[in-house]
């Protein structure tokens, strides 16, 4: 057993930060895995969700299990938090599960999308979150690529991605980030969103919502009005919601799926089909991490406190966003860099081939996936210029 088994390469993400810690060099930089840092480098927990970690767990009785579902109080507090006034129009149409982060909402939504319709087809925007494909193409349904980058204009391919989506069979599925794009930091605007709304509609299309980042663009509201758009408009979606980074919850797996259905019939059908592919993945969503967050929702003074720590980290994001392109402009006025400052949440795609990416690890010290797609969060006052030497360096080797 096992002795066929060849050893893997390293996850195009994950192994970015194991080849970090394993450089010895103390002027590295990681651009890599999509975590916030502040100026230290460190990755804080929230004060608020210290504080509501502690009050949670003053107040937890018991650890008995909670169920496939995860906690209700969770499930419907995460969805009003995504769906805003929609969420009480939808409440008999929407399936909610908890799940194992945002990745485990990803999966769990396409096993059940499966069990309904095995020859369904997903199309994920081209490039995509290096994981995507991996995490839903595992449940056995064909992926498919729509255009959605454009390098030169460093935004979205638009024209292209809505001709694309505009020749689609109906029944298909169409994987959007709802903010944040990952890796290329480009997001559709609201006129955009109304035409991607309309073309599903007319084609019959189901969109699967990918929100990873609420808050981390602008706000939570300004964030997620294209994903509240599609659910006034369209019978069917699917979302998939994490707390990992707007919450600072990253390792307790902290997400859920919420499914709207076409009527409430459906809706409760859906209820029983999540419940049990969970049961037969995985059985139970770990409960700590969404307690916290419930608890945080719940209560109006840790909630306005959370809020603002998240403002002060999109404050901090667009900050180094100016600071960086500020550098790159300094070392080359005869380039435009402010592509930089247009984006949204963490990433952006420098746009360098993997030779230069190598040599950027290699011989640079700083780090960041094959794609090219940089954390901007990596980047600080301490190490911009050297960030911006390196970078520079790199492009006009090419
Ligand atoms: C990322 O894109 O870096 C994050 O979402 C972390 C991950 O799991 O890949």
């Amino acid at each position: 057993m096992f002795g066929n088994l060849d050893i893997l390469a390293p996850d195009p993400i994950l192994g970015v930060t194991a080849a970090f810690r394993r450089d010895s060099n103390p002027g590295k930089v990681d651009l890599g895995v999509g975590v916030y840092r502040d100026e230290l480098g460190n990755t804080p927990v929230p004060a608020a969700i210290r504080e509501a970690e502690r009050e949670m767990l003053a107040g937890q009785a018991s650890k008995t299990y909670v169920g496939p579902a995860g906690n209700p109080e969770f499930n419907e507090r995460i969805v009003a938090l995504a769906l805003g006034p929609q969420a009480v129009r939808l409440r008999e149409r929407t399936a909610v599960i908890q799940t194992v982060g945002g990745c485990g909402a990803l999966r769990l939504g396409a096993e059940l999308v499966r069990a309904s319709a095995p020859d369904a087809v997903i199309h994920v925007s081209d490039p995509t979150w290096a994981n995507h494909e991996p995490l839903v193409g595992t449940s056995g349904l064909a992926l498919r690529r729509y255009p959605y980058y454009d390098p030169a204009t460093r935004g979205v391919a638009f024209e292209r991605m809505l001709d694309h989506l505009g020749r689609l069979p109906a029944g298909e599925l169409v994987l959007l980030h709802v903010c944040c794009h990952n890796p290329t930091g480009a997001d559709l605007d609201l006129a955009q969103w109304s035409a991607v709304g309309e073309v599903l509609e007319r084609r019959g299309l189901v969109p699967y919502l990918d929100l990873a980042y609420q808050g981390f663009g602008d706000d939570l509201e300004t964030d997620v009005a294209g994903l509240r758009m599609l659910a006034e408009r369209l019978p069917t979606l699917l979302l998939a919601i994490s707390c990992s980074k707007n919450f600072g919850l990253y390792r307790e797996r902290a997400g859920a799926l919420a499914v709207v259905a076409e009527n409430a019939a459906t809706a409760r059908a859906v209820e029983t089909h999540q419940a049990r592919t969970a049961r037969r993945m995985y059985s139970m969503p770990p409960d700590h991490g969404a307690a916290i967050a419930a608890h945080v929702l719940g209560d109006e003074r840790l909630r306005q406190a959370w809020q603002r720590e998240l403002a002060a980290m999109v404050a901090r994001m667009k900050a180094l966003r100016a600071l960086l392109a500020g550098r790159l402009a300094a070392r080359r006025p005869d380039r435009d860099f402010s592509w930089l400052e247009r984006h949204r949440g963490m990433f952006s795609l420098l746009g360098l081939d993997p030779a230069g990416i190598t040599a950027l690890r290699e011989e640079e010290h700083v780090y960041m996936p094959p794609d090219g797609r940089i954390n901007v969060a990596g980047v600080s006052e301490a190490n911009v210029d050297r960030v911006a030497d390196s970078l520079v360096r790199v492009i006009d080797r090419r």
